[in-house]
């Protein structure tokens, strides 16, 4: 199956802030971009439940697709579905996506650093572990968004956002203590470098947004390489395949912009 597509998966159009950095490292590649949005938002899933949904749903995926390689670009899944796909499909290499806190304890120099994601990501003992292996000298603030995803999914589509609701998001992530403030911010939600922009216009103070997509990218990179070079590769076209069957207006032309021929 080595010559099969790059699968790139996410509850939603998120993702496709991390298939662009994966095009760009990887143009000798097909990619299929799977939005799972028969089950968006991911964040309010209860853990058990999202976990076989998304196991099942790849018995599916890889028959149809015969990936190369499955990039879970979703913080949400990653958090906990890893080592189920993994055990569950041991032929197929996955890359998953995880909170970046281990760079932005690197570089923060006030100490003071937020994680923001979706409550399910907050919640998740893996994000917990991640700060006490990597970040146990800086304060980390967990940030869970009830909204924000899916305030990047109608900005996607439609263009608007109501930036008054984003300010509201991200609001608990600035922090100020005894003289120092918030210097990073850790977008660990694919969705939301879509809005970044936003986010800077509506941010009390100045501070860094790491958006861990390339990292993801590269990782992706390092494995492919490993594989032989995708045979049809030259006429081989970029699909994107949604859950539901039925992708709005919307969601086909947000797709069409992206290169990819809605399946
Ligand atoms: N894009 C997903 C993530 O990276 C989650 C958005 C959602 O489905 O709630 O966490």
């Amino acid at each position: 199956m080595s010559e099969g597509p790059v699968l790139v998966f996410d509850s939603g159009i998120g993702g496709l802030s991390v298939l662009r950095e994966a095009r760009v490292l990887m143009p000798g590649r097909r990619f299929v971009y799977v939005a799972d949005d028969a089950g968006f938002p991911y964040g309010r899933w209860e853990e058990a439940a999202l976990n076989d949904r998304i196991v099942a749903l790849f018995a599916d995926l890889i028959g149809r697709h015969k990936p190369a390689l499955a990039l879970i670009a979703c913080n949400t899944a990653s958090t906990i579905v890893m080592p189920a796909l993994r055990k569950a499909y041991p032929d197929l290499p996955f890359v998953g996506t995880v909170p970046a806190v281990k760079p932005a304890a690197e570089r923060t120099r006030s100490g003071l650093v937020s994680v923001l994601a979706t409550p399910g990501t907050v919640k998740r003992q893996y994000t917990r572990d991640l700060i006490r292996d990597y970040a146990d000298k800086v304060h980390v603030r967990l940030v869970g968004s009830e909204n924000l995803a899916s305030l990047a999914e109608t900005y996607m589509r439609s263009g608007f956002v109501d930036e008054a609701a984003v300010k509201a998001e991200i609001e608990p992530c600035f922090v100020s203590h005894e003289g120092r403030q918030t210097d990073i911010v850790v977008l660990a939600c694919t969705h939301f470098p879509f809005l970044v922009n936003r986010m800077r216009k509506m941010a009390p103070w100045p501070v860094d947004w790491i958006d861990p997509a390339e990292a993801i990218a590269r990782r992706a990179l390092a494995i492919v390489d490993t594989l032989p070079k995708n045979a049809d590769f030259s006429d081989g076209r970029d699909l994107a395949t949604f859950t539901s069957g039925n992708p709005d207006l919307a969601q086909r032309r947000l797709m069409h912009g992206f290169g990819l021929t809605v399946d």
